[in-house]
C-alpha cells in the first residue's frame, strides 16, 4: 500500500463515465478480500481489478457506492484510522483523508456499510452489483435488498431491476484511456528488458528458476513487484506444455528455452513470449520452426487494425502456420484442407491471444451478437501463435520436443497498431546478436 495518492482526475472521470452508462440507480463495487496463504501468512494482497479501475485505492475492507441519475454521488466505504494497528500493518487513510484524497463526494467507516446502504438502495430503480462473483455478497446483497422491501409501507421501494455491474465496466475497460496506456508502455518497457536480461544471462547448465530469478530482479527493480502471471520458464521438451510453471529443469546444451513472463506494474499487466536457444545459437530444425512461428505473428500484427474483426489475427496466423506445417511434413494435404480438417491443432492447439489490461487475460466481449466484434482504437491484445511438437510416430524426429511461442503486446491505433513489447529482441538474428554481445 502506497501512501502517494494517485491523480484523481482518471478515477473520477471513470466513475462519471459509469453514470452515464448507469443512467439511474445504485452500484456497489467491492474491492478483494485478503487471501491467508497458510498460518498467519497472506498472499500479497492484490485489491480487485474494478474497484481499482474506479478508485484508485488500495486498502482492502472497501466497497464503493455510486449513485447515478438526478443526484450522482460516489462514496467509499473504508477501514478506519486505528493507531494501534497501523503501528503493525502500516498506514491506512480513513474516511475523512480518503475523500479529500480520492474525491470523493463522502466516505464512511466499513462497519456502517449495511446501515447506510439499507438507506441509500431506497427508491433507487436499478441495483448493480457483480451478480455471483461471491456467494457471500449475493446473500449480503439480496438481503439488505429485502429490508429495504420492509419499508414499504413508509413509501419507500426498493430496486426493481438487478444488473451486473461489471457489463458496463467491462465494456469500458476494453478501451484504455491516456493514463492506462502510459502505465502499460511503462509496464511493457520493463518487461521488455527483462527478457533481453534472460537472454543475455542464458547458458547450457544453468536451471530454469536461475533465469526466472533474473526475470524477477529485473521486474522489481523497477517497482513491478508482481509477476502479472505465473512465469513460464520452460527449456526443450518442457515448452511443449502450455502451462508449464514447474521451472526446475536443468537447461541443455542445443535445447530452447521458451520464456513467458510480464510484470504487472501499477495494477496492469504485460504479457510476453520470446523463445530463444540456450546456447544462443538455432539449430537447422529448431530455425525452420522458428521462422514460421515468426512468420505467423507478423501476418497476425499486420491485420490487427480497426476494422478488421477481433479473429482476423488468429485466421491470418493459422493460415501461415497451417502451410508451414505442411512444409514441415506435419501436415498433409492444401492450407485450406489443414484448415477444415483442424490437424493443425495437434501442433497449435490455443488461440492466438486475448485482451490485455489490468488483468492478463483481461475483461471485454469478444463477440456481438454472435459475431467477432471489431477492432478498434483503444483496445489492447496479445499476439502469440505457437507451435509443440510433441514425439509423434507421424512427426519428423528432428522436430521432437520443439516448442516455440512469440506473444507481444498489441494496442489498436486509430489507424494501425503499436507494438508495445516491440524492444524484446525477436528475429533469428537479433537474439543471436544479444546472446552474443551482451
Ligand atoms: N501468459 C498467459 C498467456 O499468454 O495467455
Ligand atoms: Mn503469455
Ligand atoms: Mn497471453
Amino acid at each position: 500500500m502506497t501512501r502517494t495518492a494517485p491523480d484523481t482526475a482518471p478515477y473520477t472521470e471513470r466513475r462519471k463515465h459509469l453514470q452515464d452508462k448507469m443512467q439511474r440507480g445504485i452500484a456497489l463495487i467491492p474491492t478483494a478480500p485478503e487471501v491467508a496463504r497458510n498460518a498467519d501468512a497472506h498472499y500479497d494482497y492484490r485489491h480487485d481489478s474494478h474497484f481499482y479501475y474506479l478508485t484508485g485505492f488500495a486498502e482492502p475492507g472497501a466497497v464503493l457506492v455510486v449513485l447515478a441519475g438526478e443526484e450522482p454521488q460516489s462514496i467509499l466505504f473504508c477501514r478506519e484510522k486505528d493507531a494501534e494497528r497501523e503501528v503493525w500493518d502500516g498506514f491506512r487513510y480513513g474516511p475523512d483523508a480518503a475523500t479529500v484524497h480520492f474525491g470523493f463526494d463522502a466516505a464512511y467507516p466499513i462497519e456502517q456499510l449495511d446501515e447506510k446502504l439499507v438507506e441509500l438502495m431506497g427508491n433507487q430503480a436499478a441495483l448493480f452489483y457483480p451478480i455471483g462473483m461471491d456467494a457471500v455478497w449475493d446473500a449480503r446483497i439480496l438481503k439488505l435488498r429485502e429490508a429495504v422491501k420492509a419499508k414499504a409501507r413508509t413509501g419507500i421501494r426498493a430496486p426493481n431491476e438487478v444488473r451486473d455491474v461489471r457489463e458496463p465496466l467491462n465494456e469500458m475497460r476494453l478501451f484504455k484511456d491516456a493514463h492506462e496506456l502510459d502505465i502499460m508502455r511503462n509496464a511493457a518497457k520493463i518487461s521488455t528488458g527483462a527478457h533481453r536480461r534472460a537472454m543475455r544471462f542464458t547458458r547450457p547448465g544453468q536451471y530454469e528458476y536461475e533465469v526466472e530469478a533474473e526475470l524477477l530482479h529485473e521486474f522489481c527493480r523497477y517497482g513491478a513487484r508482481h509477476p502479472a502471471y505465473t512465469s513460464i520458464v520452460a527449456g526443450g521438451a518442457n515448452a511443449c506444455t502450455l502451462h508449464y510453471v514447474g521451472n526446475k529443469a536443468r537447461l541443455s546444451d542445443g535445447d530452447l528455452l521458451l520464456i513467458d513472463a510480464g510484470c504487472e506494474l501499477e495494477s496492469y499487466a504485460s504479457d510476453i513470449t520470446r523463445t530463444f536457444p540456450v546456447n544462443g545459437r538455432f539449430g537447422a530444425a529448431q530455425k525452420d520452426v522458428y521462422e514460421i512461428v515468426l512468420a505467423a505473428q507478423a501476418a497476425a500484427i499486420a491485420v490487427a487494425k480497426p476494422v478488421n474483426s477481433w479473429n482476423a489475427p488468429h485466421e491470418a496466423a493459422l493460415r501461415v502456420l497451417a502451410q508451414g506445417f505442411i512444409d514441415l511434413k506435419l501436415c498433409k494435404g492444401s492450407v485450406e484442407a489443414v484448415l477444415e480438417s483442424e490437424s493443425y491443432k495437434q501442433f497449435y492447439m490455443h488461440r492466438t491471444g486475448h485482451w490485455l489490461g489490468m488483468d492478463v487475460h483481461d475483461v471485454g466481449e469478444y463477440k456481438i451478437d454472435s459475431n467477432w466484434r471489431p477492432l478498434q482504437s483503444g483496445m489492447v491484445l496479445t499476439v502469440e501463435p505457437g507451435c509443440y511438437i510433441r514425439p509423434s510416430d507421424n512427426v519428423p524426429r528432428e522436430l521432437w520436443n520443439i516448442g516455440i511461442r512469440i506473444e507481444d503486446d498489441v494496442l489498436i491505433t486509430s489507424n494501425g497498431n503499436e507494438v508495445l513489447t516491440q524492444a524484446a529482441p525477436k528475429t533469428v538474428s537479433e537474439i543471436e546478436e544479444v546472446m552474443r554481445h551482451e
